[in-house]
């Protein structure tokens, strides 16, 4: 019972972290994303905790500085293109997975990605980053008109719910003239690819 201890722990240390962090707001919807994910998770096979525990973390970071995000990325050596460089908070994923190593010592390479992948969205990401993309956009407090269509994809399948969701932010941010990331196209043309490769294999 050592393990789950442990984890109980870090658990706590992480809620407390997000409490200390973020506004009352920000709060609110990172425990929703952690329901959420850890009840996907469960749903799908996948480690609760460890789910929980990026979902706890995930958006940590989001009530950091623009001009902090940028130096914090330079002192620690995250990639920064064009698009960071316009729009600072995309980089809340990436900074806040560091914050999570440096300042809770999570060392999960799965949780860590699961973090720094959830605003744009990576190709080829694993199942626990999945959940919590998927539980990010679909927390009880979401209210879009697709929103209904995807909580039920994503108690069938994470990776349809994902590209449904990556769909209508592309379709959302083309209507709007908005730029779209590099890495939410690569992520849906990979869910696509995949998805017709099972396809022709049945
Ligand atoms: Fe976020
Ligand atoms: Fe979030």
């Amino acid at each position: 019972m050592a393990g789950l201890t442990e984890n109980d722990a870090l658990l706590e240390s992480a809620d407390a972290f997000a409490r200390e962090s973020l506004s009352e707001n920000r709060y609110g919807h990172t425990l929703r994303v952690a329901d959420t994910a850890e009840s996907l998770a469960r749903k799908h096979g996948l480690d609760p905790d460890r789910t929980r525990l990026a979902a706890l973390l995930h958006d940590a970071s989001r009530d950091t500085e623009p001009e902090r995000f940028l130096r914090l990325a330079e002192e620690w050596d995250l990639p920064v293109d064009e698009p960071e460089r316009e729009s600072p908070k995309l980089l809340h994923g990436p900074v806040a997975a560091e914050l999570a190593r440096r300042e809770l010592g999570v060392e999960d390479e799965e949780v860590l990605a699961a973090i720094r992948a959830h605003t744009v969205g990576a190709a080829g990401m694993g199942p626990l980053a999945l959940a919590l993309y998927v539980a990010d956009k679909i927390e009880p407090a979401r209210d879009y008109p697709s929103v209904g269509r995807i909580r039920g994809l994503a108690q069938e399948n994470l990776r349809e719910a994902a590209a449904e969701s990556l769909r209508r932010v592309i379709d959302h941010n083309e209507g709007r003239g908005r730029p779209i990331h590099p890495a939410s196209r690569e992520m849906l043309e990979w869910l696509e690819q995949t998805e017709n490769a099972a396809q022709r294999r049945m």
